[in-house]
């Protein structure tokens, strides 16, 4: 089978560089309309479509991104593998500023959002016990490195709803007692949407700033998210055009199962 990349884009990646043959493509989807058109093309010889998470202009907030039609218009357009670029607060001293962790769990807080493209006439529970594919996550960690960037590999992801950032005490709740590493508002129920419509899916989030907890820095703010993603765009560009060759051009079957896991998931009986 042929490697399709799809890269969502968060806050900090807008644009990838040198993709061939690139135009805008208007994806229609029965979950409703995705964040943007995505941007398809070709590069290093394999195909690739960037859709921007909160559309061109930052339009879209954690809350509101279509995450159904977005995982959905990439399914159709025959993405097979994803990786999400997203920001995030570390809570973890070695974890910096300007490093990147490939996520590896997720605690979901996220309430105001759908969840599942099963419900009513169809139910399924796919398993997410480990809700990102441990391959793609492995070509992301060598791509980073290759770029420059010091990598964490594995990491615990809090998903909180947002749009405000964490108080003091919710910081250290999620640092000290739930043992997360770090925090976003975006990779849930992305990654568990990806796991079924059957796509292998890895995170590569970039750390902006130390959420609330830390004694010798302020509480964060827009300002340091972006001055941050600012200085790192560059690298998480260079880490994207490092993908193709990583990837190749031919996959086999995914050997965790990503791409078969509803096989075991569906409850209802065919008509
Ligand atoms: N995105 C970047 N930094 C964040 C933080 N501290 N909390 C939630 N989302 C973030």
């Amino acid at each position: 089978m042929q490697t399709k990349i799809g890269i969502i884009g968060g806050s900090g990646l807008y644009e990838i560089d040198g993709l061939q043959d690139a135009e805008w493509i208007e994806i229609d989807s029965l979950w409703g309309a995705p964040s943007d058109a995505v941007l398809s093309g070709v590069l290093n010889g394999i195909p690739m479509v960037f859709l921007p998470r909160h559309g061109r202009g930052h339009v879209h907030s954690p809350t509101t991104v279509p995450y159904r039609a977005n995982i959905d218009a990439l399914k159709r357009i025959g993405v097979t593998d994803v990786i999400s670029v997203s920001a995030c607060g570390s809570f973890r001293e070695e974890m910096a500023p300007g490093d990147f962790v490939i996520v590896d769990q997720f605690i979901d807080r996220t309430f105001a959002r759908e969840k599942s493209f099963f419900g009513t006439g169809c139910v399924a529970h796919v398993s997410v016990a480990h809700p990102t594919c441990p391959r793609l996550s492995d070509v992301c960690e060598t791509a980073a490195k290759d770029a420059g960037v010091t990598v964490h590999k594995g990491g615990t992801y809090l998903a909180m709803e947002g749009p405000q950032f964490s108080s003091q005490a919710e910081s250290n709740l999620y640092r000290d007692v739930w043992n997360c590493d770090v925090i976003g508002m975006t990779n849930m129920p992305e990654a568990k949407l990806a796991r079924e419509a059957e796509l292998c899916y890895a995170s590569v989030a970039m750390i902006t700033d130390y959420d609330s907890w830390h004694p010798d820095h302020g509480a964060v703010d827009v300002s340091d998210v972006i001055k941050t993603l600012q200085d790192n765009g560059t690298k998480a560009r260079d880490m994207v055009t490092r993908l193709p060759e990583l990837l190749g051009s031919e996959r086999d079957l995914c050997p965790h199962g990503c791409d078969r896991a509803l096989e075991y998931a569906v409850m209802t009986a065919p008509e």
